[in-house]
């Protein structure tokens, strides 16, 4: 099927062109915008990455333009206005599964690194001063690590804090049943609030986890607790969480996403004179360890992304319903 890659950057290409030697792929690594949108016309089919902006008007356009699915590379579909697309006909398709552990590894990482002072201690060990007194951090083990979400990527989650030697405590309103192999317990997203030293998100951005962190959630925690959010931006209210860093009601954030990351994250903007204010300060806050949304960058994740979305362009190629469409 004739697709058009939009955000189609040098890391994914070949991972794309390997698992598909048959499908005519035409790629860009400019994101779909209302300047962009025009290119994909006289194909049936586009492939969109997060940042790609899919909303009503774009989906009016690539319509009009002939394009009649639209696979997502990514699990989550936040970004898309699929209601839209359900009215137009267009079929829609996610990769709701592809290596978790790349999700949960870097959310391991990112606390790891925040905790164990590992930039700080970087910075002095290349500077020749070899003193530990600004580096202390605790043990994981015999923590209580909070999940909020325990699916594919929670679970995998738990199991490398499990590995640790953590208490697990979880909050999702589908309780999963290997929740039993690593000794997590449900509790209320109230008592997850009150009782975890490290909170990690991992449930999807929608209508009811859109800052489902913000300033009354964050006054329930613990004051040394450390906060990570790999999953979507919007999930947190990002003034409220730097009000609780700034003000020590907060021990840490460890960040992958960021609620306004579709105009800064996956692009060179060492030239770009404006900068976004409340990222900036994220940034400059000792006690934030954050990435510009690289959780699902590996081998792996790149491997099984391609894997779904080729898969998915064969069943729309031979006019058949894709199992990993969203409707
Ligand atoms: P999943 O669908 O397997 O698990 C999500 C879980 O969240 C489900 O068990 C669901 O019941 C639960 N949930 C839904 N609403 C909830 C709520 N209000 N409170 C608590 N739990 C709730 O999805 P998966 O694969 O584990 O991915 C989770 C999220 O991770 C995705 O939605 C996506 O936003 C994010 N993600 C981030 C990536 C990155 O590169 N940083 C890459 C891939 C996914």
């Amino acid at each position: 099927m004739n697709t058009f890659v939009f955000s189609a950057r040098p890391y994914e290409i070949p991972f794309l062109l390997k698992a598909s030697p048959h499908h005519a792929f035409s790629f860009t690594h400019q994101k779909l915008t209302a300047d962009t949108v025009g290119w994909a016309a006289g194909h049936k089919a586009v492939a969109l990455f997060t940042a790609d902006d899919a909303s009503s008007a774009m989906i009016e356009k690539l319509y009009a333009s002939g394009v009649k699915y639209i696979a997502l590379r990514s699990a989550g579909f936040d970004h898309v206005d699929l209601e839209k697309c359900k009215a137009l006909g267009i079929h829609v398709a996610n990769v709701p599964a592809y290596s978790p552990y790349s999700v949960a590894e870097h959310a391991a990482t990112l606390l790891m690194v925040l905790n164990r002072k590992i930039i700080e201690g970087r910075r002095l060990m290349l500077a020749h001063d070899f003193r530990l007194d600004t580096l202390l951090g605790f043990d994981i083990h015999g923590k209580t690590v909070g999940i909020i979400g325990t699916g594919t990527i929670g679970m995998s989650f738990a199991r490398i804090m499990h590995g640790f030697g953590a208490r697990l405590i979880g909050t999702d309103p589908v309780q999963n049943p290997d929740a039993q192999s690593v000794d997590l317990t449900y509790v209320s997203m109230e008592e997850l609030f009150r009782s975890s030293d490290i909170i990690s998100i991992h449930c999807p951005l929608n209508e009811h986890t859109r800052y489902l962190i913000a300033k009354q959630q964050l006054d329930q925690m613990k004051p040394t607790c450390i906060l990570i959010n790999t999953a979507r931006g919007g999930i947190v209210c990002t003034e409220d969480l730097l009000s609780a860093l700034e003000n020590g009601r907060l021990g840490g954030a460890c960040l992958d996403v960021y609620e306004k990351e579709k105009t800064i994250f996956f692009e060179d903007h060492r030239d770009t004179p404006d900068r976004d204010e409340l990222f900036e300060r994220l940034m400059a806050n000792p006690n934030v360890m954050i990435t510009g949304h690289q959780g699902f960058l590996t081998r792996e994740a790149l491997s099984g992304i391609a894997a779904t979305t080729v898969k998915t362009l064969d069943y729309w190629d031979v006019g058949k319903k894709s199992p990993t469409e969203l409707y």
